[in-house]
């Protein structure tokens, strides 16, 4: 099926948008059922385009109540209740999206990272004057998760025993520490871990049965949230929770209220991501005021006091699913890369060209891989690399042209570019290659490939019909055309605006139409509108005409008829002159030598008119000479030959009688 035709947003869904759903649905439960065991198969912005992409088509779809459940694989980990749900975060993705989720009595609120790791709740208890890690558990299903507490002990960054003389009086018996276990780009660095990357190797090695391999991965845990106990403000609990001595993700106070203050904080993450050792992939906007939090409460997705401002991501990773080749009008076979769509800086993106055949044969990608894509300047859809191959096959090169089936040309430019054309004229997706057999056969001079490419690429021509409009203006700003190679052009198109049949019917290009055939049907029907006028049997009639190529030229006559009709317009096509029969020079035979008063073809056409035949020598079959100034050796020949000798005269008087 090919992408990106579906219709819009609004529309009722169509049974291309429908088959898309039930992709998008199965997609998103494999992978978040991977995400769930602690083994995620694509990184967060794969799956958020994805999710979009099934919100837009289908806000209602089943699969929004079941996300979150029946998820957690079985496992060798002790399911545990959350006291309190840990539930996923609104997201935003432009200042517009956030602001529309601030309410006036907001107030202030605190901006932080969102950490781009893997959720854990630790629960602490109050036993024998100390506070003692008694639990780590995942976030899980939002309201039970896997108890990983073992593991979780070897994050060197999580205390195991909190001491009674750094907490106050806002504690009580138990509480509970939420944050995000990550690693570090410079740890990751120094693993052999090849098949994944820093973002989604924490859940992983989280989820060990042996908690020496999660210690050998030298984890790290950032501290956002406090549970539990009796802070009335956000900031009061992370200020809390770095006197008990967590790392707390680094917070920004923020009038939530004020555009500037909100976007002034964004683009500080923003800047500060470029030189952090870890990943973020957002900023977490929160009401400081707990409260207000309380108040608002939760929906079954997210909590309504906080938001996270999703950074765009610069790169991401998806599959990628086809090749297209595209003919271009120059005949130029372009691929595009096809993949499962990605929402990259505002937008879902699901191809980008793949430029020219060396690029496909360096890259080589093959359906399934999994590939990094970017915008190039923000803006323009580039596929990056292959980050893992997955098919064995890698790229598939097309034989034949995808328009018209014809066999495909590898050219390689002089800096060894390599390229792939469609050369066949009967190609319907090139304007080149006609443009080209058309200027040919019509004897255009000085009109190569070069500006014909030139033409085509500006606009200016799109069939053979539209160089009679070509103007001194358009040519001129053509790059390389000067006023001189401007004017010899126009004047060589001028040439073309008297042609005879068979050239014009030659010059079109149609299959079966080549230059003899032409030629012969030009005879044969002796004008363009019987030609135009004829059947496919009439074609089959001529002499040396098969029924194949009979079929051909009455079907691209039909098919060109519209360009046949604006290239009369511009030309003036010369039928052939029927034969007379029983004219008064029936039966005798010319040959004309010398320079007569009137060109040698008025002569000849006179000859015709009156019945009379033209003989190309001198030879005993002949019967006259027609003789002007200067005649050379034919008039000797023909002497000796007994060949009647006649001035202009005698020709005009017996062609008057
Ligand atoms: S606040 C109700 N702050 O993002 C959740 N979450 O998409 C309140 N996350 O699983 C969470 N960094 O683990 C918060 N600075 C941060 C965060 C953060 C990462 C994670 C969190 C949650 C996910 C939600």
């Amino acid at each position: 099926m090919q992408k990106g035709v579906f219709l819009y947003k609004g529309v009722t869904m169509d049974m291309f948008e429908l088959d898309e759903v039930n992709e998008l649905v199965e997609k998103l439960t494999k992978w978040s059922e991977a995400y769930y065991a602690g083994n995620p198969i694509v990184s967060d912005p794969v799956y958020d385009a994805a999710e979009i992409r099934l919100r837009e088509l289908d806000s209602k779809n089943s699969y929004f109540n079941r996300v979150g459940s029946n998820k957690v694989k079985e496992s060798t980990f002790e399911k545990v209740q959350h006291k309190e749900l840990m539930l996923s975060l609104n997201k935003a993705y432009s200042l517009k999206e956030l602001t529309s989720w601030v309410k006036p009595n907001f107030g202030y609120g605190i901006a932080m990272p969102k950490m781009d790791g893997f959720a854990i709740s630790l629960t602490y208890k109050f036993i024998d004057y100390e506070y003692v890690l008694i639990r780590a558990v995942t976030r899980g299903e939002s309201d039970k998760g896997e108890d990983v507490t073992e593991n979780i002990k070897q994050i060197s960054d999580i205390p195991h025993i909190i001491h009674c003389t750094k907490v106050d009086e806002n504690f009580i018996d138990e509480f509970e520490v939420r944050g995000e276990v990550y690693m570090r780009h410079s740890v990751f660095e120094t693993l052999d871990i090849k098949a994944e990357n820093c973002r989604n190797i924490a859940p992983g090695s989280v989820r060990q049965k042996n908690p020496l391999v999660t210690k050998s991965r030298r984890l790290n845990y950032f501290a956002y949230n406090l549970l539990f106990t009796k802070h009335d403000t956000m900031s009061d609990r992370l200020e809390c929770l770095k006197n008990l001595g967590f790392q707390v993700v680094n917070y920004i106070k923020v009038d939530l209220n004020n555009e500037e203050s909100v976007q002034n904080a964004y683009n500080s993450y923003v800047e500060w991501r470029t030189i952090i050792d870890f990943d973020i992939d957002g900023v977490v906007f929160m009401i400081d005021d707990i409260t207000i939090i309380e108040e608002l409460g939760n929906t079954s997705h997210h909590p309504r006091g906080a938001i996270a401002w999703k950074f765009e991501a610069e790169e991401g990773e998806t599959t990628f699913l086809e090749y297209q080749w595209q003919v271009s009008r120059t005949g130029l076979v372009n691929p595009v890369g096809i993949y499962e769509g990605i929402r990259l800086d505002g937008a879902t993106l699901t191809n980008a060209t793949l430029h020219n055949l060396s690029i496909v044969k360096k890259m080589n990608i093959g359906v399934g891989d999994k590939i990094i894509v970017s915008r190039r300047g923000g803006v323009i859809p580039q596929i990056e690399r292959v980050e893992r191959r997955i098919s064995d096959r890698g790229a598939d090169i097309p034989i034949h042209c995808p328009v018209c089936g014809s066999e495909l040309v590898t050219c390689i430019s002089d800096k060894g570019i390599e390229t792939l054309r469609c050369v066949s004229i009967d190609c319907s997706a090139q304007v080149l290659t006609r443009i080209l057999h058309f200027v040919s056969v019509m004897e255009i001079m000085d009109v190569g490939e070069s500006i014909i490419e030139k033409m085509i690429n500006a606009n200016f021509i799109n069939d053979s019909a539209d160089l009679f409009n070509i103007t001194k203006d358009n040519l001129l700003t053509l790059e390389g055309i000067k006023d001189k190679s401007a004017e010899r052009t126009l004047k060589n198109i001028e040439l073309a605006r008297k042609k005879s049949l068979g050239k014009f019917l030659a010059a079109l290009g149609i299959k079966g139409l080549g230059s003899s055939v032409s030629e012969t049907v030009a005879s044969h029907f002796e004008t363009l509108d019987r030609v135009l006028n004829a059947q496919a049997n009439d074609f089959e009639a001529i002499p040396g005409i098969a029924s194949i190529t009979a079929g051909n030229i009455y079907d691209g006559l039909k098919a060109n008829c519209k360009l046949i009709e604006t290239l009369r317009k511009n030309i003036e096509v010369i039928g052939i002159e029927p034969k007379v029969i029983g004219g008064v020079l029936s039966g005798k035979s010319f040959l004309i030598t010398g320079t007569l008063s009137q060109p040698r073809s008025y002569f000849e056409n006179l000859v015709e008119k009156n019945g009379g035949a033209l003989k190309s020598s001198v030879s005993k079959t002949l019967d006259y000479l027609l003789v002007g100034d200067n005649p050379g050796g034919k008039l000797d020949k023909a002497k000796k030959s007994g060949v009647k000798i006649i001035l202009e005269e005698e020709f005009m008087s017996m062609i008057n009688n």
